[in-house]
Order: structure tokens, then sequence, then C-alpha cells
């Protein structure tokens, strides 16, 4: 049973079931999936997580199924995991076009539907940022529980202070608030300290690291999504700027990592 609201629930998976037949890699990946000159191909890019050969590894929130191909060529058994129907078609097609087999599972990140202490790894990459911040608190405890002791997990949530995000947030109040839009898989975003202290009731180890700094690409609104602010020409020398900053954040200056539009946490059962 994966519905616990149902009128919620209802209107949440409907977004990411249509979202699969408009433009999947669009609604999972958003402007990265539009600027490849500056993020690269994501689609089966290598997982940015270590794979073991024979490791059980859960997908949690695996939409099209981008990351499972590359786990699977590791030598993983790797699991994934959606809530929408229509991504797990997506993912079981990209998977078996590439001649992979997948186990794919309908389900929901808040209700796992394995028993406890079955992954040696598990990740959620932009899955948390849809859910409200009670239902990612759950998440982190369905991980927890499915995790085998000294087992990890890798989960990317979107930073607060990011000057991307925090301009997200502004438009984002101002569509939901002021022009009474709807939006049931609105961004939450998490403050370094508020992820940490989250994974830190539940996780013996708790290491954030920070990605991706960059300006704000496009205003956030229903029209204007697609609509790039900053010229092509441009993009190559943001990212090599974006790296030297990231390699601050991660090393020296950690209190750069506030700024990052992408933290990455990894805990450890
Ligand atoms: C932004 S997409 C990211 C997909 C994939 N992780 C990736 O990086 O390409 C979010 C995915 O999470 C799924 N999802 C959302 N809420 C979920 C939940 N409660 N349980 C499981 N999957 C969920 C959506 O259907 C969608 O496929």
């Amino acid at each position: 049973m994966i519905v616990r609201d149902k009128d919620f629930y209802d209107r949440f998976i409907k977004i990411w079931d249509e979202g699969a037949v408009k433009d999947a890699p669009f609604i999972t990946l958003g402007v990265e999936a539009i600027l490849q000159d500056f993020y690269g191909d994501l689609s089966d890019a290598p997982p940015p997580f270590p794979v073991t050969s024979g490791a059980r590894i859960l997908d949690l929130g695996c939409g099209w199924g981008r990351v499972l191909g590359p786990v699977l060529d590791g030598g993983a058994h790797a699991v994934g995991l959606d809530i929408s129907e229509n991504m797990l078609n997506l993912a079981k097609n990209h998977l078996l076009k590439n001649k992979h087999k997948p186990l794919l599972v309908r389900g929901d990140g808040t209700l796992l539907p394995f028993k406890d202490k079955s992954f040696d790894l598990v990740y959620s990459l932009l899955v948390l940022q849809h859910l409200s911040k009670k239902n990612g608190r759950l998440v982190l405890k369905e991980i927890f529980r499915i995790l085998k002791p000294g087992g990890a997990a890798y989960i990317r949530v979107p930073g607060r202070f990011a000057p991307e995000n925090l301009l997200f947030s502004l438009l984002q109040f101002v569509s939901i608030h002021l022009f009474r839009l709807k939006d049931p898989i609105r961004m939450r975003f998490y403050r370094v300290g508020e992820i940490r202290k989250l994974c830190k009731l539940l996780y013996k180890n708790c290491t954030i690291t920070a990605h991706q700094f960059r300006p704000p690409w496009n205003l956030h609104t229903r029209l204007t999504w697609h609509y790039i602010l900053i010229p092509k020409r441009f993009h190559r020398s943001l990212r090599k700027i974006s790296d030297k900053i990231e390699r601050l954040a991660n090393g020296p200056l950690g209190f750069l990592k506030r700024f990052g539009v992408v933290l990455m946490v990894k805990v450890e059962k």
C-alpha cells in the first residue's frame, strides 16, 4: 500500500507520471538536462558514489533509471524504486535497451517495501527535495532501517543558501502564495547544519560535501524555465570556476559549503 494520504498522493504521483511521458530528463534533472556544456551528459554518467561488485544497492526514486545502468555495470545487485509507474516503465525500457536486467519496484520512500538490514548501500538523488520535511525525515528513517550495519547512504538535497536556490525559493514563494498556484512537487531546501542534525539523530557518521557553485541560470517560473539567462559561451569557464570553488568548499574553506547548489550527504549506519 503506497497511498497514505490519497488526495495528496494522487496529485503528487500524477505529476511524475505525466512528466515521465512529456519530458522525463527535464522533470527529473531540470536545467541539468539541458545545459550539457556545463554538466556533461548525465544519463548513464558515473554514479557519485563508489559501487562494489556484488553489493545490494537501492536507488530510491530511480526515475527513468539514468544512474541504475552504471551501478549495474559495476556488478552490483541493484534495485530501482519509484512512486511513479510511468517512470518505472521508462527505466525498464532504458535499462533493457542497454542489456541490463533491472529489478524495479513501485513504492514510496517513506514506507519502503524491504526487510530490515537488506541493503549495503542506498542512494537517493533529487528526491528528498520534492517531499515535505516531515516525509524527508521518514525517508531517512526508512533508509536507516533497510541498511545493513556498516552500510552507507548517499542523499542529494539542494542547499538553502546557493544564489540559484534563493532565487528559486523567492519565485516559488511568489507563485504559491501570491498567485495561488498549486505545486505538489515544490522544492524544499536544506541548510548544511539542518540536514547534518537530522542525520546525526540516526546515523553513526554524516559527511556533507557541496557541489555546483554557479550563478542563477534562469527564472524558475512556469513560462521561463527553459530560458537560460547566461550566454552559452560562458558556461565552460563558469564550470571551471565552480569546480575551483567546490575544491575549496570541500577542503580548506568549509564555510563555502552553504553556498553550494547541491549538497551530497553521506551517512553511515
Ligand atoms: C527529480 S526525479 C529524480 C530521479 C532520479 N533520482 C534521477 O536522479 O534521475 C524524482 C523522482 O523521485 C520519485 N519520487 C518522488 N517521491 C517519491 C517517493 N515518495 N517515493 C519514491 N519515489 C518518489 C519521482 O517519481 C521521480 O521519479
